[in-house]
């Protein structure tokens, strides 16, 4: 799987970031890679015994934060664009490593249910609670490990909302104005003459501060969340600017009793390659994203769709004319859209089939012989994440140890940061 960042950080940065992390107070924990590079040392000392102690490793932690909104169910675009992706770098990229710098890096991985985000919409508060926790759960099924990444509800972690507030502050108006899915979503409710909330129009915002609680360094979306990603780094640098700056901050700073860095680590957006699930397409219109919020739930594929319904909606997706079925012609968007999602389904254990494979595949096909082939494939590869998915969602004493273990450990790294933004705006400490 191919991933690539918005931009490319610059050596120097990477140096700040490495060292601005370290001096964050970020704890020394032997990891196997540490532990097995502190043994060569020593065992190399058998034959000369060195003087002085080997110095202790550098280290410093990296933390990897992304969300999803708990509105209706959760659909292949969130888990091929998303989920899927936290489980692949949370099972490819978190083993410690060194650094260019020489930094042992520790990651750690944060993926919240952003209910706060979900109420931004109209929303039925019968159903917040068991949406919420079944993204959660869904989460667990589709491979996220709590003993690799912590899982938590946005709302169980009050720094969340309190650290929008004082951003909304330091965010310009016209920053918010140009958000395409405001746009987007504002439009669509005056067109049925319903009103949209504040809280839609300061939606990215909080996004912001979900990912800036954590000083997340890398933040994998798909790719409508883009400009909400960049927003998050604007932000970022004109808060570091306005506020973390000059003798009065580092007065204030020590006053606190903390150290005087800039309150925020800029993001950088982790997005999926074209094709590879960075956008899904709704099966009623190739050129529009599979979306939660379309009316037709025969737009997209629900990742707890019973393999009845998924081959109903399959056979019942827009096609087109044309004979053969072929990849990236802008005159059939529908054609790639479910060439890419039977691409993106293939087995990952090295069983599955290639791009070239499958070009070779569909070449001579008919729809409808395409269509029970791509259903089969989907069946197949959702039918064992909704299997884990009950055994989770019916074992809530087990979810809710994992949500509650998940909140404990945001808290403590939110409230920090909390402080820390508290202190460079310049509020008064509570004795
Ligand atoms: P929706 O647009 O369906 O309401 P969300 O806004 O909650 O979904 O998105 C959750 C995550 O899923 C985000 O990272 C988003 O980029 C990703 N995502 C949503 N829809 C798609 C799609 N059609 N294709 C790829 N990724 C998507
Ligand atoms: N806005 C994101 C979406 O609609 C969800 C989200 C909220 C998020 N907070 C986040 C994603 C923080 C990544 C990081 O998809």
């Amino acid at each position: 799987m191919k991933i690539h960042s918005t931009t490319t950080m610059i050596a120097t940065s990477t140096v700040i970031l490495a060292s601005t992390a370290f001096r964050r107070g970020l704890s020394f924990t032997p990891t196997t890679t540490t532990l097995r590079r502190m043994a060569s040392t020593s065992l190399s000392s058998t034959t000369s015994p060195p003087t002085t102690p080997p110095p202790k490793p550098k280290t410093r932690t990296r933390r990897i934060l992304s969300g999803v909104q708990p509105t209706g169910s959760l659909h292949l675009g969130n888990y091929l664009g998303a989920i899927r992706q936290w489980v692949d770098f949370q099972n490819k990229e978190t083993e410690p490593f060194e650094d260019e710098n020489g930094f042992i890096v520790n990651t750690e991985n944060y993926f919240c249910v952003v209910d706060l985000h979900a109420i931004t919409m109209p929303h039925d508060p019968k159903e917040l609670g068991e949406s919420t926790l079944s993204s959660a759960a869904l989460y667990l099924a589709a491979g996220i490990d709590p003993e690799k990444s912590r899982v938590f509800i946005q709302s169980h972690v009050a720094p969340h909302a309190e650290l929008c507030w004082l951003l909304n502050c330091a965010t310009p108006m016209n920053w918010l104005e140009r958000m395409i899915q405001y746009k987007d979503k504002s439009a669509k409710a005056e067109s049925s003459d319903s009103s949209v909330g504040v809280g839609l129009f300061t939606y990215p915002v909080l996004m912001a501060a979900d990912i800036l609680l954590y000083q997340a360094e890398r933040v994998p979306v798909g790719e409508d969340q883009r400009q909400h990603l960049e927003l998050a780094r604007d932000i970022t640098r004109r808060w570091n600017d306005l506020y973390c700056k000059g003798g009065a901050f580092k007065k204030r700073c020590k006053k606190a009793g903390i150290p005087s860095y800039p309150t925020f680590t800029e993001p950088e957006a982790m997005i999926l390659s074209k094709g590879d699930g960075a956008r899904v397409m709704s099966l009623s219109d190739g050129s529009s994203k599979m979306s939660k919020s379309d009316a037709d739930d025969n737009s997209r594929i629900n990742v707890l769709d019973p393999p009845k319904v998924i081959r109903q909606k399959v056979k019942k997706c827009k096609t087109d004319a044309a004979v053969g079925i072929t990849w990236d012609d802008p005159e059939r968007p529908e054609a790639t859209n479910l060439l890419n999602i039977y691409l993106a389904v293939q087995p990952s254990d090295g069983s599955g089939k290639t791009r070239a494979d499958i070009e070779e595949e569909v070449k001579d096909m008919t729809w409808g012989d395409f269509k029970p082939v791509l259903a089969e494939a989907i069946v197949e590869h959702l039918e064992p994440i909704q299997k884990r998915y009950k055994e989770v969602r019916e074992d809530e004493e087990y979810l809710m140890g994992v949500l509650g273990d998940g909140a404990d450990s945001a808290n403590e790294i939110a409230s920090k940061t909390l402080n820390a933004a508290r202190v460079a705006m310049g509020f008064v400490a509570r004795v």
